[in-house]
C-alpha cells in the first residue's frame, strides 16, 4: 500500500491524481482487489485484514482529498498567472457612441421649451377617438380623418396621428394655468421622400386666464425658439388652417441652404416650412369643460428639423439603421 501514499504525495496534476484514485478506489482498483483477496485468508486473520483495509481507504480517501485541494489551488494560480490582463493598456480601436439625430435634436427642442417653463408630458401611442380626433375639432367625417391618413384598431382605438392627444388629456386632469409640451411618436400612413409611418413630434400648449395668452405672445416665443435651433435666420408667419385652432398660422424659415437666395431644396422660394400653430379654437375648451380661458399651440416634426439641420435628403435614411449614417453625428 505505501507506494500509492508516495504516488499521491508525487502527482503533479489533478488528471494523474484522477488515474490514481481509480487505481485505488475503482471497481476493480487495489482496494477491491485486496478485499477479494481477503476471502480466501485463514479465517482468524480475515478481521484484522479487514481492518487494516479500512484504515488504508479512510487514509488514502483523506490524502486524494487533501492532495486535490493542493494542486487546484496551484493550477489556478498558474492560470491567473498567465491569464492576467493590464486593465491599463490602451485597446486598438474603440468608438463612442452617439446620439441618433432624431433623439439629439428632440433633446435640443426640449431643453429650450424647458428652460422656459414648460414641462414636459407623454401619453398613449394607442389612442382612442376621443382624444385624438373628436376633442380637437376633427369631427367624425372628417377629412383629415380618412382612412388613408390614420392606422386603426377595432373598436374606435387607433396609434395616435398627432401627440395633441397629450394636451387633451392634460387639459382633462389638471386645472389651467398650463404650459407643456408633449414630445414623443406619431404614426400616419405615409411613405416616400419627406414622409415616414412613423415619427417624431414636438407640440406645445399654453393656456391661462381668457385675455392674457394673445398672437403676439406665441409669435415671440416660436421666433426665439426658432433662431435657437437654427442660428441667425429669418422668420415668417403664413395664415393657414387647423382644426383645433383658430386664427392659425404655419411658420416658415429662411432656407437654411441657400440663406433665401432660392435653391432646390426650398423650391426656389427661399423659405421652408417648419411649424404650425395657432389660436386655441374655443371648440377644443369646450371638448375640455375649461371655461374664461385663452391659449395658443404649436406642433413640429423632429425628423424635418434634424433633416434641416443636418442636411440630410432622405427622411428615411434616419430610420435605416446604417451604421455609415449613424457614424457622421459621432
Ligand atoms: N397637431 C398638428 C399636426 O399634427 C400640429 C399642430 C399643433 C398645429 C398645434 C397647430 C397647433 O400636424
Amino acid at each position: 500500500m505505501k507506494e500509492w501514499y508516495d504516488a499521491i504525495k508525487e502527482a503533479q496534476n489533478v488528471e494523474k491524481l484522477e488515474e490514481i484514485r481509480i487505481s485505488v478506489f475503482g471497481k476493480k482498483g487495489v482496494l477491491a482487489q485486496e478485499f477479494a483477496k481477503m476471502k480466501s485468508a485463514p479465517n482468524e486473520q480475515k478481521a484484522q485484514i479487514a481492518k487494516d483495509l479500512n484504515t488504508h481507504k479512510s487514509a488514502l480517501m483523506n490524502e486524494l482529498t487533501a492532495k486535490k485541494i493542493t494542486l487546484q489551488t496551484l493550477e489556478l494560480q498558474v492560470a491567473m498567472k498567465a491569464e492576467s490582463i493590464d486593465v491599463s493598456l490602451f485597446s486598438s480601436k474603440s468608438q463612442a457612441g452617439a446620439l441618433h439625430p432624431v433623439m439629439e435634436t428632440m433633446d435640443k427642442i426640449v431643453e429650450y421649451f424647458s428652460a422656459m417653463n414648460f414641462s414636459v408630458k407623454t401619453g398613449n401611442m394607442v389612442e382612442d377617438d376621443f382624444n385624438n380626433f373628436e376633442a380637437l375639432n376633427l369631427p367624425k367625417y372628417h377629412p383629415a380623418r380618412d382612412m388613408q391618413d390614420t392606422f386603426y384598431f377595432k373598436d374606435e382605438m387607433l396609434l395616435r396621428t398627432h401627440t395633441s392627444p397629450v394636451q387633451i388629456r392634460t387639459m382633462m386632469h389638471t386645472k389651467p394655468p398650463i404650459r407643456m409640451i408633449a414630445p414623443g411618436a406619431v404614426f400616419r400612413r405615409d411613405y416616400d421622400l419627406t414622409h415616414t409611418p412613423m415619427f417624431h413630434q414636438v407640440e406645445g400648449l399654453l393656456v391661462d386666464e381668457e385675455g392674457k395668452v394673445s398672437f403676439a405672445n406665441l409669435k415671440y416665443i416660436l421666433e426665439d425658439f426658432l433662431k435657437y435651433m437654427f442660428g441667425d435666420i429669418e422668420v415668417r408667419f403664413r395664415p393657414s388652417f387647423f382644426p383645433f385652432t383658430e386664427p392659425s398660422a404655419e411658420v416658415d424659415i429662411s432656407c437654411v441652404f441657400c440663406k433665401g437666395d432660392g435653391c432646390r431644396v426650398c423650391s426656389k422660394t427661399g423659405w421652408l416650412e417648419v411649424l404650425g400653430c395657432g389660436i386655441v379654437d374655443p371648440n377644443v375648451f369646450e371638448a375640455v369643460k375649461y371655461k374664461n380661458v385663452s391659449g395658443y399651440a404649436f406642433g413640429l416634426g423632429v425628423e424635418r428639423f434634424a433633416m434641416l439641420i443636418h442636411q440630410i435628403g432622405d427622411l428615411r435614411s434616419l430610420f435605416e439603421g446604417d451604421i455609415k449614417l449613424l457614424e457622421q453625428f459621432q
